[in-house]
Parts: structure tokens; C-alpha cells; sequence
């Protein structure tokens, strides 16, 4: 059976690429850009060297950096308000996937009516959008090259995904150099985010052989920089790889969608605000090891693709990769979930909400219930 494949991304990959940013704004005849970015972004001093940069441009600017992390429904609309009355016909998004999802928002409403809530679910979004050049400073969502925006409906208590092929950023300008400054924590977390895309997306019912073939060299590379990373924020090389594996993964998730382990993390961030890319890793063992009962040979895909040493008894060759899992958020230092202040009296609650997730469509194991989900959550404690 055919299956498409679809990837619309121009970028420019290295070190000093944001010397490119002036002719791109040129080329857009830009008169009226808007850069966006968070606190963080700003205290790493990536947002003046973006500044920099639009200032060669001759444009007029406005700065929006009041982006949060998990940025909800209230700062997108904000954020749109201010675009709208500056004009602006050009954004420029730096940072992590909180900073570029927003700004993928904003320019959902600068050509389209209404609330961006109206937007949750796929292929809503009517017209074309801006030119949107986005500059990424975390390895982790690939926000900069996928289809999705992640947002929290803060009414709802819930977060919520708008996937549309029309908000792909024009350009990315991805540097290396911009992942330096993250924390160890912050690197661990963003980078478990992009394995589990790597794992769930490969094991995802809409996977496809494309889609595999980016799933599963994202998750190598992930596998052998990731700990690199951690361990020294300035190895360039681990750097280099993890923000190029994002690209590549990228392209493997946002055609073959993720699991249950992104439906958990939503419901986790929404209702504890929890960082995206920790609560995905307290509980992608667990979820692995529950879905191995579904897919035991895509489990041993993974796991030989990393150098996993099996029986060849595939009975036990499928628990292989989880357990491995865990020992990498052992090993870059995820906390466990009643580490993060979570406690067993909240299961039934997140329970509930997490089998309201879209996404656990695409998860292998189906017809998943509450009782397992709580399974889930219990060892993740
Ligand atoms: N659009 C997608 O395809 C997609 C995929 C997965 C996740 N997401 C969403 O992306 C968001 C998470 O993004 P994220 O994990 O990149 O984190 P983030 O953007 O929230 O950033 C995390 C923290 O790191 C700081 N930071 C970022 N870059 C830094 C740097 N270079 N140096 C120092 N500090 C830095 C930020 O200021 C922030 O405090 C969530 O809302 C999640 O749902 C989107
Ligand atoms: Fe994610």
C-alpha cells in the first residue's frame, strides 16, 4: 500500500549560520520582523546575537520574549495582539520548542480568524501562513522542521496539539553553538524528549518504512551523544549530533506520530507542569515495556540498531530496549514522578484525562485502560 512522506524544510546547519539571518530577511523583503524568545534564551545571550543580526537587516523590530514553558492559549494570543498591531510580516522564533511552537501559533493567527484553540486537530488550519525562520537552542522537539504545535488549554487543563503541513517554518537556522549554554538537566531533558519520539514514532501504527528509516537513526544517534552531552555541555560533537539527529527524527515523527508515552506527558505537564521532555522520560520505560507485548519485533529492531546484547529468545529480547531506557534516565538524571512531587492519589485523576488523548491512536498496544495506565504510573513512581 502507497503512504506518503511529506518534509518541507530549508536548513542551514552550523556553526555562525545566523550570519545568514540578514540576506533571508532581505529575500523576504521583510519590513517588520518580530523575534520571539523566553527568559532563559535571553539570559544565554543567544537572543542578542539573533538581535544582532535582524538589526543588519534594516527592519523595524518588535520583541515579544514573554514565552513560557508548555505556553498556553492566554500567551499565544497575547503574543498575536502585539504581531497584529506591529505589523509584522516576518517572525523570528529562537529557542527551544516552547519559543517555536508559539510563534508557529501566533502566525497561525496573523492569516487566519478566531481563537487558536480553534485550531486543535489536523489539517484546521485554513490559510498560508508568514515566512517563519526558526532558530532552535535545545535538542529535543524538532519543533523547527515538524508539522506540530503543542500548547496547553489552561480552561481544559489539558494540552493539546494543532498538526498542519502549512506551519512548518520557511527556514531553520540550526548552530550548535546556540545548544551550549543548556544546563545538564535541561539537555537531558530536552534530549529524552527526542528519543522517545525516536522510539514512539518507529513503533507508531502510521510508521512506514521512511518513517522507520529516519526513527531508527535518530534513536543512534541519540543513544551514543546524549550521555556525551550531558556529562560535558561543551563537547561541540556531541552537540553537533544531537541538534542534526533532531532533524533527522524529526522528519521520522511528524509524519509517523508518537504514543502513549507523549499521552502521559501531556496530561503530566498540564496538570503539574511538569517540563515536556521529563515527563516523557519518568515514564518511556515503562511504556515500552508495556507495549513490547504488541510489537516484540520492532522492540528488537530497536534495540539490535543500538548495539543491545540479545538471547535471540524473543520472549526476552523485547524487554531489552526498556530496560535500557531506564538505565538512561538513570543515567542523565530524569527523577522519578514522586521525586517530582507527584503522588499516588493523583494516578486515578491523570488516568482518567490521559485516556482522552488523541494520541494513543497511534499507539501500538490499543484498547488501553484506565487500570493499566495506573500500572504504568505506579512503576514510574
Ligand atoms: N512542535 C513539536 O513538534 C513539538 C514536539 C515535542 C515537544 N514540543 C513542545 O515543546 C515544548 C518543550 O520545548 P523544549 O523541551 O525545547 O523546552 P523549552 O523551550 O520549554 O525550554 C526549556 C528551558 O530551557 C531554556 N533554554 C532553552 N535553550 C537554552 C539554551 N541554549 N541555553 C540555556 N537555556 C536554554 C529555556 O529558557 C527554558 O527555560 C513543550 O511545550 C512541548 O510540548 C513540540
Ligand atoms: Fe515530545
Amino acid at each position: 500500500m502507497a503512504s506518503q512522506f511529506f518534509v518541507k524544510s530549508d536548513v542551514t546547519f552550523g556553526v555562525d549560520a545566523v550570519k545568514e539571518l540578514p540576506k533571508m530577511l532581505e529575500e523576504y523583503k521583510a519590513k517588520n520582523v518580530m523575534i520571539v524568545y523566553d527568559n532563559g534564551v535571553k539570559m544565554a545571550g543567544i537572543a542578542e546575537k539573533v538581535i544582532e543580526e535582524v538589526k543588519k537587516a534594516n527592519v523595524d523590530i518588535t520583541i515579544f520574549d514573554g514565552v513560557i514553558p508548555n505556553p498556553t492559549n492566554e500567551v499565544v494570543e497575547e503574543a498575536a495582539e502585539i504581531a497584529k498591531k506591529a505589523n509584522t510580516d516576518v517572525f523570528v522564533a529562537v529557542g527551544g520548542g516552547s519559543s517555536i511552537d508559539l510563534t508557529k501559533a501566533v502566525n497561525i493567527l496573523m492569516t487566519n480568524p478566531g481563537k487558536i484553540g480553534e485550531y486543535g486537530g489536523m489539517n484546521l488550519v485554513k490559510e498560508n501562513v508568514l515566512p517563519l525562520i526558526a532558530i532552535p537552542t535545545t535538542a529535543g522537539t524538532s519543533s523547527e522542521i515538524t508539522n506540530v504545535v503543542a500548547l496547553t488549554d489552561t480552561q481544559a487543563v489539558c494540552k493539546y496539539v494543532i498538526i498542519d503541513n502549512k506551519i512548518v517554518a520557511d527556514k531553520v537556522i540550526a548552530d550548535p553553538e546556540f545548544t551550549k549554554t543548556m544546563p545538564p538537566s535541561v539537555t537531558a531533558a530536552t534530549g529524552m524528549d527526542a528519543i522517545t519520539h525516536a522510539v514512539e514514532s518507529y513503533i507508531s501504527n502510521m510508521a512506514t518504512p521512511l518513517t522507520k528509516y529516519h526513527s531508527i537513526r535518530g534513536l543512534q544517534i541519540f543513544y551514543e551523544n546524549l550521555p556525551k552531552a550531558v556529562e560535558n555541555g561543551s563537547d561541540m560533537k556531541a552537540r553537533e549530533q544531537m541538534m542534526l539527529g533532531c532533524i533527522v527524527a524529526g522528519f521520522g515523527f511528524s509524519n509517523a506520530n508518537l504514543g502513549l508515552v507523549h499521552g502521559i506527558a501531556h496530561t503530566l505537564s498540564a496538570h503539574f507542569h511538569l517540563a515536556h521532555g521529563v515527563a516523557n522520560a519518568t515514564v518511556l520505560p515503562y511504556v515500552m515495556e508495556f507495549n513490547a507485548e504488541s510489537c516484540p519485533e520492532e522492540m528488537v529492531e530497536l534495540a539490535k540498531a543500538i548495539n543491545l546484547s540479545l538471547t535471540g529468545n524473543i520472549e526476552e529480547d523485547k524487554y531489552v530496549l526498556s530496560k535500557e531506557l531506564l538505565n538512561m534516565t538513570k543515567k542523565v538524571g530524569i527523577k522519578t514522578l514522586s521525586e517530582l512531587g507527584i503522588k499516588e492519589d493523583d494516578f486515578d485523576m491523570i488516568a482518567e484525562d490521559v485516556l482522552k488523548e488523541p494520541v494513543l491512536g497511534f499507539n501500538p498496544r490499543q484498547n488501553i485502560t484506565k487500570e493499566e495506565v495506573i500500572g504504568i504510573l505506579k512503576k514510574a513512581l
